[in-house]
């Protein structure tokens, strides 16, 4: 079981034309690292996700709600919106045999589909009820602050739908709530109906949440080994203890994107495995990169480089050409798989066919790894910037160290940035000047200056 990380390409002692990271910037970058790795590993306290893969009670309380449901339900339904939505997205498309929700009960071993609304659409979210047999369906309302609006609104209308097909006395036997411990309406609504709750302990944010319950308890429903999960996430905090940057690999991680956005303007940060089971990860690493580095400093300036996500081999027919030939602003990093499960033979036949006969006796395998080498190679031969990380397999041990490899590299970044990670106070006017258009209470100062805005103008529009 490992990861490996191979920055080559990021240096300049690979890259043409005078670009990457130069063995001195990488040097000096060591000071700057011990700082942030200091700060950081001083709040384990007050960041909950260092000791949330070691938090066996936390874990023992997603595992007996599971226990307790077990073979009740075809169907789980899981409400919420960001980080409480796309780490269960991404446990489910990474560790599920792909098509969960198509496959059998006896494929799925017995165990229930999950799907997850994390919008506020409503087509999508007749579309999901119309599906559903809700007397076979858990909800499992996730919220840590336990009153996002979309999410509640979402409940108001799940809520509804459950008391309409299986009485009102009925419908808190399929509920869940995954909330903070003591404050939100969730936890209020909770106490007062009795409604089964798991906690998200108050040191842990949204985005940062995958391994608590707002991930263990929707994996451990669909029969994930949830332990493999948090023993590979234990493993990476292990190694990130170490202060040496080469030993450090979500350090290493945090300070190539670090450096080559202050130093060399590379602003984009693209992850792009080549694996479809990953390709959920990845937007789950958007939102974590994004939502905790895209900050306003104290003295004015912005910081935040731009994550995007991408899917090998499929983009290589898409975003590619942009990597290859756009604005030298942009990193690749490429999540390559050594096993995979089911190489896929290619056949041998028109084998005088130029275009297809190479083909013959090679795997699918083999063709998506070399097309990933192809595509870091081609990269670096045009000075753009790329690092290759490698997992053995896509399994649950492999994913828990990629999530807190990143989640770790997360808050190093943030130091390293002089940022606050996990706050995120630009979301903030958006949803006052919504809850103000509702007319929810407390938003009258909101209101004004909404409706001091500038109002559309004819002459630009049409
Ligand atoms: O990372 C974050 O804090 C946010 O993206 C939240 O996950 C998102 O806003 C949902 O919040 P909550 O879980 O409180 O409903």
């Amino acid at each position: 079981m490992a990861l490996s990380f191979d920055f080559t390409n990021m240096m300049a002692s690979a890259l043409p034309h005078g670009a990457g990271i130069t063995e001195t910037q990488w040097t000096e970058a060591a000071a700057p690292f011990a700082k942030a790795h200091a700060a950081v590993h001083a709040r384990t306290h007050d960041l909950g996700f260092l000791t949330l893969p070691e938090n066996t009670a936390l874990l023992e309380s997603s595992l007996a709600v599971a226990a307790q449901v077990q073979g009740k339900f075809d169907d789980v339904l899981l409400l919420g919106i960001g980080g409480s939505a796309l780490g269960p997205i991404a446990l489910r498309t990474a560790l599920c045999p792909p098509r969960w929700n198509e496959l059998s009960t006896a494929q799925r071993s017995g165990n229930p589909r999950l799907h997850v609304l994390d919008n506020v659409d409503p087509a999508s979210i007749s579309a999901t009820l119309a599906r559903l047999d809700l007397s076979k369906t858990l909800v499992l309302v996730v919220s840590k602050s336990g009153g996002t609006v979309e999410t509640m609104a979402q409940y108001l209308i799940v809520r509804e739908a459950l008391a309409n097909a299986v009485g009102e006395a009925q419908a808190a036997r399929h509920l869940v709530f995954v909330t903070d411990p003591e404050v939100g309406a969730l936890r209020r609504i909770a106490r007062a109906e009795g409604i089964t709750t798991v906690d998200i302990p108050a040191n842990v944010g949204g985005r940062f949440s995958v391994l608590s319950p707002v991930g263990i308890l929707p994996a451990a429903l669909m029969g994930i080994d949830v332990r493999a999960l948090l023993a590979g996430a234990a493993s990476m905090t292990a190694d990130a203890q170490r202060v040496e940057l080469t030993k450090n690999l979500p350090g290493a991680f945090a300070v190539l994107q670090w450096l080559s956005d202050r130093q060399h303007g590379r602003r984009v940060q693209v992850l792009m495995p080549y694996a479809d089971p990953l390709r959920d990860l990845a937007l789950w690493f958007v939102q974590l990169w994004a939502e905790s580095l895209g900050k306003l400093k104290a003295d004015g300036s912005s910081v935040g480089p731009t994550p995007l996500p991408a899917l090998g081999a499929t983009d290589q027919h898409s975003q590619v050409q942009l990597f290859m030939e756009g604005p030298k602003d942009k990193t690749v990093t490429f999540i390559a798989v050594k096993g995979r499960e089911g190489d896929g033979k290619i056949p041998v036949r028109h084998a005088d066919i130029p275009e297809l006969g190479y083909l013959g006796g090679h795997t699918l395998g083999e063709l998506i790894d070399i097309e990933q080498r192809a595509t870091a190679g081609a990269l670096a031969a045009r000075g753009r910037f790329n690092a290759t990380l490698s997992v053995d397999t896509v399994d649950a041990w492999h994913l828990g160290a990629l999530m807190q490899l990143f989640a770790l590299a997360t808050a190093y970044a943030g130091e390293l940035y002089g940022i606050n990670a996990f706050d995120q106070p630009g979301v903030e006017l958006g949803k006052q000047f919504a809850y103000a258009m509702l007319g929810r209470g407390g938003s009258e100062r909101a209101r004004e200056e909404w409706d001091a805005l500038p109002k559309p103008e004819s002459r630009w529009a049409m």
